[in-house]
C-alpha cells in the first residue's frame, strides 16, 4: 500500500473533502465503517459553504490524508485560546478504516495545532452514546472532562437529531 501524503486542503478540494465526511458520517455509506453517528443523525454533517468558511480562517484548517490521488481521510482544527486547540470533524474513507489512518490523523492533528497555534491542550467533543469511539479517544490520551455541551438542535446545518437529549461530552489532552 503506497503512504499516505498529508497537506492542507485547498479550496479546489471542497467537493471531495464534503464527499468524505459525509459518507464517514452519515447514512448507510457509514455503516460500512465500524463508528458512525448515523443512529443519532439524520441531514448533513457539514456543507461546502462550512468547510470554505473553515478554509478562509486563520484560526482553523483542514488536514487531509491523500493515497494514490484519492482523499481518504480529513480533520479539522482549529485555535479556541491562548494554548487551547480543538479538532473534529475527523473523516475517514469508511471502506479504509480499522488500518490506522485514523490514529495517523489524529496525530497529524495534534502536530499542527502545536507546531502552529501553540497548543498545550486539545479538547474534542464526543455523543455520549458513541462507547467504542470514546474508547478509542481513551486509548489515544483524551480522558473526559465531566463537561457537555448542548447538541444545537436549532441549527440543522449540523444534522437533524434522531433523539431528543443529544449532546456532547467533552474529552481533554495535554499534550506532552
Ligand atoms: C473515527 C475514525 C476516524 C477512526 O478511523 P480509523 O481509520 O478506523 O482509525 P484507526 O484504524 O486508527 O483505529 C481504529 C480503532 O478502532 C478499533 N476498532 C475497530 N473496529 C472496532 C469495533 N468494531 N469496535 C470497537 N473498536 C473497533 C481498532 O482496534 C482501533 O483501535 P486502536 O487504534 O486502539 O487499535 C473513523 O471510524 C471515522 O471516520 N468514523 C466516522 C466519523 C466519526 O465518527 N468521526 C469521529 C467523530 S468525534
Amino acid at each position: 500500500m503506497t503512504e499516505l501524503q498529508l497537506r492542507d486542503a485547498v479550496a479546489s478540494d471542497i467537493p471531495a473533502l464534503h464527499r468524505l465526511i459525509e459518507s464517514a458520517y452519515r447514512g448507510e455509506s457509514s455503516r460500512a465503517g465500524w463508528t458512525t453517528e448515523a443512529d443519532l443523525l439524520e441531514g448533513q454533517r457539514t456543507d461546502p459553504d462550512e468547510l470554505a468558511g473553515i478554509l478562509a480562517d486563520p484560526d482553523q484548517a483542514l488536514l487531509t490524508g491523500w493515497r494514490d490521488g484519492s482523499l481518504v481521510a480529513s480533520v479539522l482544527i482549529a485555535r479556541r485560546g491562548e494554548t487551547l486547540g480543538y479538532f473534529g470533524m475527523l473523516s475517514v474513507d469508511p471502506g479504509l478504516q480499522s488500518a490506522g489512518l485514523g490514529r495517523r490523523m489524529v496525530a497529524a492533528a495534534e502536530t499542527a495545532l502545536a507546531d502552529r497555534f501553540e497548543v498545550r491542550r486539545i479538547r474534542i467533543q464526543v455523543f455520549p452514546q458513541r462507547a467504542t469511539l470514546i474508547g478509542w479517544y481513551r486509548r489515544l490520551g483524551y480522558g473526559e472532562t465531566g463537561e457537555t455541551i448542548p447538541f444545537p438542535y436549532d441549527d440543522p446545518r449540523l444534522g437533524l437529531p434522531l433523539l431528543d437529549d443529544l449532546h456532547f461530552a467533552v474529552m481533554e489532552k495535554v499534550l506532552p
